[in-house]
């Protein structure tokens, strides 16, 4: 392709896109499921319009995409008994939640999503989220020339080299559509790049962009205004993005699209919950893991455990792991008095008078103190008995809640085990000099730079 572009495009997206004698397999059995679909709008006497949405009808898919095949009603429907008639139409099929439920065909290669939703007239008269794909793929396809949607593919594959492609709640990445917004914004990959190195959390790209507050980065959509299409995009994954991309050079391409996963072990002192469910729905799963999480953390750090990384999973249930400094705490706890100013002096003397197992009161700075016996040393036992007392979810099997101590760990699938400390970094971030010209030419000051490394 084109010189200015800055490198080879052709040899790059070889490596990315399908090739095409596979993507044409792929889509003829698009068609054929599209044509069942037909075929059980007559015989079900049913009202939809069959409609492929997502990458493969923007043009922008690459190896691995799934094809999203919408249903789209003009009314009310049952969206149960759809998928009760899609369930035996296709035995094969898993039904799934986002916020809405959809049937997925896996394939030998790929997966078709089969998904139930209204047929909207504009992009913000809309009852479900998936309404607006029509919408989407309507923008991509009147604003997107071939050469943005082969310079969307690069993006995609490059979020998802670095680990941060992807809304869904295990991720909590950007998603396809925001890579599409990224290029109608920028036009090139390069130019995706050389914005995002002089980014700063938060990040509003949009002039209108004020009103979501709390949002990590804000990309308005442009067929919904009210909507941040970058809504679930984590710090952790922004930072990821923009320190990726300044460190970014073609010379490593292939270190950003296609690392060398390194797997981590996990501490001996790591505790794993484990929380086996009844409702298996990812999307719910995950952000009550992260509540409980947050809760069992407050808890640990009152009772003065230090806990220094945590994370949650779902593979057939809910995990939770926790990496504290220690398996356990000291004996002694120092429980602070007043300053010898405050009136409550003489009564917490009184009340210390007899002294602890380790004595009486004494002066730390202006403060009167007592060592007092901590109540809570071992941390999986306090985490055991915290998870009791913390209101769960029904979609949580309750009563067979695990708490994975010690050499137990070796139980927790390896997948866990060895990505705890997912989405790591990989060999681009480990480059020496890569930052120097960004050294050289400070954008920002350092401030908003800790800010958003932090
Ligand atoms: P996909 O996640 O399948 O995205 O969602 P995609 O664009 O097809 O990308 P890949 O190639 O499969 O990874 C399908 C459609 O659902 C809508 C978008 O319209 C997208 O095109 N969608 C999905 C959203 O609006 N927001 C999301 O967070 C996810
Ligand atoms: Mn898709």
């Amino acid at each position: 392709m084109k010189k200015e572009m800055g490198y080879d495009r052709r040899r790059v997206l070889a490596g990315i896109m399908e090739n095409p004698s596979v993507r044409q397999k792929k889509l003829e059995r698009v068609r054929e499921i599209e044509g069942i679909l037909e075929q059980v709008k007559k015989r079900e006497k049913l009202d939809y319009e069959i409609f492929l949405g997502g990458s493969y009808a923007k043009g922008t898919d690459i190896k691995g995409s799934d094809a999203d095949i919408f249903m789209l009603f003009p009314h009310e429907f049952d969206a149960l008994e759809i998928l009760r008639i899609l369930r035996k139409e296709f035995p094969e099929g898993r039904e799934e939640y986002s916020d809405h439920p959809y049937l997925m065909l896996p394939q030998s290669t790929f997966s078709i999503d089969i998904v139930p939703g209204y047929k909207a007239s504009t992009g913000t008269d809309l009852r479900t989220a998936v309404d607006r794909t029509p919408f989407h793929v309507k923008f991509v396809q009147k604003n997107f020339t071939q050469e943005m949607k082969n310079e969307v593919r690069i993006l995609k594959q490059f979020l998802k080299g670095i680990g941060v492609y992807g809304a869904e709640s295990s991720v909590q990445g950007l998603s396809g559509y925001v890579a599409e917004l990224l290029i109608y914004k920028y036009r090139t990959f390069d130019e995706v790049i050389s914005n995002a190195r002089s980014w700063s959390i938060p990040c509003l790209l949009d002039a209108s962009a004020t009103e979501f507050k709390g949002a990590n980065l804000v990309m308005v959509d442009p067929v919904d205004p009210g909507r941040n299409t970058a809504a679930n995009v984590s710090m952790e994954n922004l930072a990821t993005f923009i320190l990726a991309a300044r460190m970014f050079k073609w010379e490593n391409w292939k270190e950003f699209l296609y690392p060398v996963r390194r797997d981590f072990e996990l501490p001996s002192e790591a505790v794993v919950v484990y929380l086996p469910c009844k409702k298996c729905d990812e999307e719910v799963l995950i952000p009550n893991l992260r509540r409980i999480s947050t809760v069992l953390k407050g808890e640990l750090d009152a009772l003065g455990f230090r806990v220094i990384y945590s994370s949650v999973f779902v593979s057939k249930g809910g995990y939770i792991v926790i990496v504290p400094e220690a398996k356990e705490l000291g004996k002694s706890a120092l429980h602070l008095g007043p300053p010898i100013t405050s009136p409550n002096v003489e009564s917490f003397l009184q009340k210390w008078k007899n002294g602890t197992k380790f004595g009486m009161p004494f002066m730390v700075g202006d403060r009167v103190c007592v060592l007092r016996e901590r109540e809570k040393i071992d941390v999986s036992e306090t985490i055991a008995e915290t998870v009791t007392k913390i209101k769960l979810a029904r979609d949580f099997d309750l009563n067979k809640i695990l708490v994975i101590s010690g050499t137990n760990l070796d139980s927790v699938p390896e997948s866990i085990r060895k990505r705890f400390l997912f989405p790591s970094l990989g060999q681009w971030a480990l480059n020496q000099g890569m930052l120097s010209e960004m050294t050289q030419n400070p954008r920002k000051d350092i401030k908003e730079i800790k800010k958003a490394i932090r």
